[in-house]
């Protein structure tokens, strides 16, 4: 459990983090997509999850961005790409195809912005990340190492 300051500095981190993100990415290219569970009867649930977001089991967030070492990598000409990012689901509701149901919809969302792909990075060592992407037909771009930086594998679905 976080403490109330620790809380509060990562509140006030995601908040910045989340308006550069509105600021840099161009109008309606930037979205939070949640997973909730079925409930019994096919409409909206209000279960609780226990993290006080009633109902929400999983995120993933999808931005269109033109960061320049991705782009280098990517077809000639190509100004922009859908980036998929912070994917997480509460740990009672793994294994049950949440993250799978995040990634069509997030395939669904860059359809829409007439995209044809979807990138993102993971950690070599996260093993369950990398069968779930590898599942969704996610393939390896590269793996970037870069001095005091985490090696990343970069990932990359095409259509
Ligand atoms: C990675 C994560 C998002 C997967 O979420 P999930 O809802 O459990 O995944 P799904 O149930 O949709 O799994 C779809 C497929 O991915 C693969 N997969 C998912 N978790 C796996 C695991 N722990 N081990 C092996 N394969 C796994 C499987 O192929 C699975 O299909 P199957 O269950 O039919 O075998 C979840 O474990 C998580 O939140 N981890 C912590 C945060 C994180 O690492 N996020 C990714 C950052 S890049």
């Amino acid at each position: 459990m976080l403490d109330g300051m620790t809380k509060r500095f990562f509140q006030a981190e995601v908040l910045s983090e989340m308006q550069k993100k509105l600021k840099y990415n161009p109008d309606d290219m930037f979205v939070l997509l949640v997973v909730e569970p079925a409930s019994p009867s096919g409409s909206s649930t209000s279960s609780s999850n226990g993290s006080g977001s009633p109902g929400v089991v999983g995120v993933v967030e999808v931005s269109y961005i033109g960061e320049r070492e991705t782009l280098s990598l990517l077809e000639p000409g190509t100004e922009g790409f859908c980036y998929v990012a912070s994917m997480v689901v509460a740990p009672s509701w793994r294994r049950r195809g949440a993250a799978a149901a995040l990634l069509a919809a997030a395939e669904e969302a860059a359809a829409a912005w007439d995209e044809r792909q979807l990138l993102l990075h993971v950690y070599p060592e996260n093993e369950s990340a990398l069968a779930l992407y590898g599942q969704a037909g996610f393939e390896v771009l590269r793996q970037q190492s870069k001095p005091f930086a985490k090696t990343r594998v970069l990932m990359r679905k095409g259509w």
